[in-house]
């Protein structure tokens, strides 16, 4: 995948999950803008090294897997933004204009919403039900799953949910 982007001379990646160094390497010498999703401070001066563009920084609000730390956008982003010199894109828990106020306060250049997007015409790939329940959801209306293994992740609560959190509980996959 990594070499069809190479490839096809995409003009911007977001690299996640792990190490970046080897996708990094790879765009080295191309015009391609490269984006590195980080959950801690640590992480993103660790991608300014290597040569990334620009981080984008997920809070503990964030939908799907996140960050171990458990740090909240608003605490993330400002020590982000003191700690690096390359650009700081806000993510986790924004999902309007308030949100981007908020962030572009906290001295990021932008947003990145995952979840927002997700109840959108335009995303086709997404269930209807599940748009509406987003839709529908409150402050209350997610859950961390999968963080007993070590890969924390936010998801709207439901009886998928409530499984996987009782055999966490039990620890019965062991
Ligand atoms: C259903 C879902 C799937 C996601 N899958 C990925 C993924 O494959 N790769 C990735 O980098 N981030 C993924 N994310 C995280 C988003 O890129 C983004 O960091 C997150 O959604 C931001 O928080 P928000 O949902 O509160 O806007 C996913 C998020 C959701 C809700």
């Amino acid at each position: 995948m990594v070499q069809v982007a190479v490839d096809e001379k995409v003009p911007v990646i977001s690299v996640t999950g792990g190490n970046p160094k080897p996708v990094l390497e790879k765009f080295e010498g191309t015009d391609t803008k490269k984006l590195v999703l980080v959950a801690a401070k640590r992480q993103a001066e660790k991608a300014e090294e290597l040569g990334a563009d620009g981080v984008m920084v997920v809070g503990h609000e964030g939908g799907g897997h996140l960050g171990r730390d458990d740090i909240g956008t608003f605490v993330l982003t400002p020590e982000v933004v003191d700690s690096v010199k390359i650009p700081v894109i806000a993510s986790g828990g924004i999902s309007d204009g308030r949100g981007l106020m908020a962030a572009l306060a906290l001295g990021a250049e932008g947003i990145e919403m995952g979840t927002r997007f997700i109840a959108t015409k335009e995303c086709v790939h997404a269930n209807e039900v599940y748009k509406r329940n987003l839709i529908d959801a409150n402050e209350h209306s997610t859950v961390l799953i999968k963080r007993s293994i070590g890969t924390p992740a936010r998801a709207l609560k439901n009886i998928w949910t409530d499984q996987i959190l009782e055999l966490e509980e039990k620890r019965s996959w062991v």
